[in-house]
């Protein structure tokens, strides 16, 4: 199963992606992709040494159109199995792997003022989402760019599924409306989960995302000790918001791998 996790700048794509793989480790062997091109701390919070981009094992960043062209090409070098690329069979260079586990795959960033947009990370994201082969207890979280613009490159289509994550804005639940429409119009798997839920905002909250008409998956609490890890750029601590990750993953992610 491949989860894109999606949704606005700073909801908690990344943190939420790291605590879901946690709680799925399991029953699962679990692999996050790195599709961020720009924030960079990702390996950080999983505390693992960043992996080489993946961009590097093609030949680097090229034109679009080239890379496009290219994608039997990289399909065969990325190849390690008869039947599609396995993420495991990657050179050990490419992936690093957590203590717990979790492997992290990173697409590329963008580093250098003026080298170009960042749509051939996009194009390797698709060719490699497209080619993966999957085990059936592997399981792929893809930590997307904030906003929709892995839509206009039409990552969604070679995923399995979209979770967005929200925090308590009214932008967050408007994106979230987006996401919702391109996973039903792909017959995508669909579920929107609220972050960083305060008490006092809690109730409100669930309130405006019903009168946009969007029904909320499950609630992650706000969480001092996470949130002091991250500012403190450490290795991901969390009390209450693993907590709640566990349950929804155990009550609506898991459900839906198991059906396959
Ligand atoms: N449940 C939470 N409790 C407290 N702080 C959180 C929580 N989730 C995310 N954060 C805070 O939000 C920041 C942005 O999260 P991040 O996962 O990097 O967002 P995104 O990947 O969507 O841009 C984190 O650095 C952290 O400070
Ligand atoms: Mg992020």
């Amino acid at each position: 199963m491949k989860i894109m996790v999606c949704g606005k700048g700073g909801s908690g794509k990344t943190v939420l992606s790291i605590l879901m793989a946690k709680a799925l480790l399991e029953k699962f062997k679990v692999y996050i992709i790195d599709s961020d091109e720009s924030n960079t701390l990702l390996p950080i919070f999983l505390g693992v040494n960043p992996p080489k981009p993946l961009i590097e094992y093609v030949g680097g960043k090229r034109e679009e159109e080239d890379f496009e062209r290219m994608e039997p090409d990289i399909v065969k070098a990325l190849s390690t199995a008869r039947k599609g690329i396995k993420l495991g069979l990657l050179p050990s260079e490419y992936m690093a792997t957590s203590k717990d586990g979790i492997g992290l795959i990173t697409i590329g960033k963008v580093k250098e003022y003026g080298e170009g947009c960042a749509c051939p990370f996009n194009v390797l994201t698709r060719i490699l989402l497209g080619n993966l082969s999957l085990e059936r207890d592997e399981v792929v979280l893809i930590d997307t760019d904030a906003g929709v613009e892995h839509i206009g490159r039409k990552i969604e289509e070679v995923s399995d599924g979209i979770l967005t994550v929200i925090d308590p804005t009214a932008e967050s639940i408007e994106i979230a409306l987006t996401l919702r429409e391109v996973a039903e119009k792909l017959g995508k798997r669909f579920w929107a989960i609220a972050n960083k839920v305060t008490d006092n905002i809690r109730d409100l909250l669930i309130e405006a995302a019903a009168s946009m008409g969007l029904n909320i998956d499950g609630l992650v609490r706000f969480d001092r000790e996470l949130y002091i890890s991250c500012l403190r750029r450490e290795p991901l601590k969390a009390g209450n918001a693993l907590l709640d990750v566990e349950k929804i993953v155990k009550e609506k992610i898991l459900p839906a791998i198991v059906r396959g």
